[in-house]
């Protein structure tokens, strides 16, 4: 069957696997691609434009800019940059992370230095996050996990308190919100990434999101090589020639190609994070209670779900995830802790007796957008029968 013949349901699980990820590609995707190829201008243009006012239209931007880049790490790397991170500075984030964070700070020459999580929901333990403070630390870096809401007021209240940045990694929470706003849609600088798993993906993308208008221009040029005028023209599938190359800069720019799929899937977003809340709630519903499993909440009602997240007790773990394979059930694992692995095994860092303890906890289940019934009676049957 031509891919355009197909019909527009996910390619869900097997009958005999079910993933974990399962990337929601409709023929609606695929018509927005054939699309940007007639058009003949593939690289950042038109659609890339019109993706980034989608995002904002979505998150309800007031007053706050977005800028569209090829992946959510590189959206972290200009945002440091573009909020003046550089060598000699310290920037905080939990070590319950992925690495992408600690590698743009790193990337900036700063140094990350990482704090423990709470218990609760496992965002940022904003006491560790305190007693890290120094004279050189500029920056936090919260991270909203699995696409719940961290404790984000106190981040802001310790950030003022010491006249700090702060720069949410929100590539999980995409659509989540804190007392009835989209994140992005406050505070200050966010990142989000549209990577291949994520709730919306434009293949690889990402963006951030400013309420700075003086960090924009700034923010675009970081983007593309340092090179003035270009953004203007190229969104109008034009290129400047006489443009002059201003500052540092990167190849970070996403193209209309990408930015064709990132449109194709915003536009269904709700539907995509309706499905996924729905699976949460009945999967929480079944799981709350199993002696010896803790989920971590029941209501999803303000979480637009990345991933589920179940935690394992006793040490059963392992046991778990042997008992859903041999059912066909995928699992995954996030995270390991960033202060394990080699490369940033020397960072400082608080105490981690949540993390230390969590990591060992939690499985990621199988979560799709539009997720077929059969899979989902697959993963509760694949838990419930193990702890029965
Ligand atoms: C918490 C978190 N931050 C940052 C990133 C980086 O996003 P990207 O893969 O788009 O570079 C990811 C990607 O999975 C992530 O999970």
């Amino acid at each position: 069957m031509n891919v355009l013949d197909r019909p527009p349901v996910p390619p869900a699980s097997s009958d005999t696997r079910v993933p974990v990820f399962v990337p929601y590609v409709g023929v609606d995707t695929l018509k927005h691609l054939t699309d940007a190829f007639d058009v003949g201008w593939l690289g950042m243009g038109a659609t890339t434009k019109e993706f980034e006012e989608r995002i904002a239209a979505y998150l309800g931007l007031r007053d706050r800019y977005v800028v569209a880049t090829n992946t959510g790490t590189s959206a972290l790397h200009i945002a440091l940059l573009a909020a003046g991170i550089g060598p000699g500075d310290e920037v905080i984030t939990p070590s319950f992370n992925y690495c992408a964070d600690h590698q743009a700070v790193r990337a900036t020459g700063a140094e990350v230095v990482m704090c423990d999580i709470r218990d609760d929901d496992l965002g940022i333990d904003v006491a560790s996050a305190a007693s890290l403070i120094t004279p050189r630390t500029k920056a936090i870096i919260p991270l909203h996990f699995s696409g719940i809401p961290c404790r984000i007021d106190e981040v802001y209240a310790l950030a003022a308190q010491h006249g700090l940045r702060v720069i949410e990694d929100a590539c999980h929470g995409f659509g989540s919100t804190v007392n009835g706003a989209k994140i992005g849609s406050g505070g200050d600088v966010h990142c989000f990434s549209f990577d291949p798993v994520k709730i919306i993906t434009s293949i690889d993308g990402g963006c951030v999101v400013t309420p700075h208008r003086e960090e924009v221009e700034r923010l675009h040029r970081l983007r593309l090589l340092g090179v003035d005028k270009d953004t203007t023209l190229r969104y109008q599938n034009k290129r400047a020639w006489d443009y002059d190359v201003v500052s540092e800069g990167f190849r970070y720019h996403l193209t209309n190609i990408m930015a064709s799929v990132g449109v194709s899937q915003i536009k269904r977003v709700d539907e995509f994070i309706a499905s996924r809340r729905a699976v949460c709630e009945r999967y929480s519903a079944a799981f709350d209670g199993l002696d010896g499993a803790r989920v971590l909440r029941r209501s999803y009602a303000d979480v637009s779900p990345f991933i589920y997240s179940l935690r394992v007790l006793n040490g059963k773990r392992e046991a778990l995830i042997e008992h859903l394979a041999a059912r066909g059930v995928d699992v995954g694992i996030h995270f390991v802790p960033v202060h394990k692995h080699t490369w940033f095994a020397d960072a400082p860092r608080s105490p981690m007796p949540v993390t230390e303890r969590v990591v060992d906890e939690v499985v990621t289940l199988p979560l799709h957008s539009l997720m077929a019934e059969r899979s989902i009676q697959r993963v509760i049957d694949g838990v419930t029968s193990f702890f029965a």
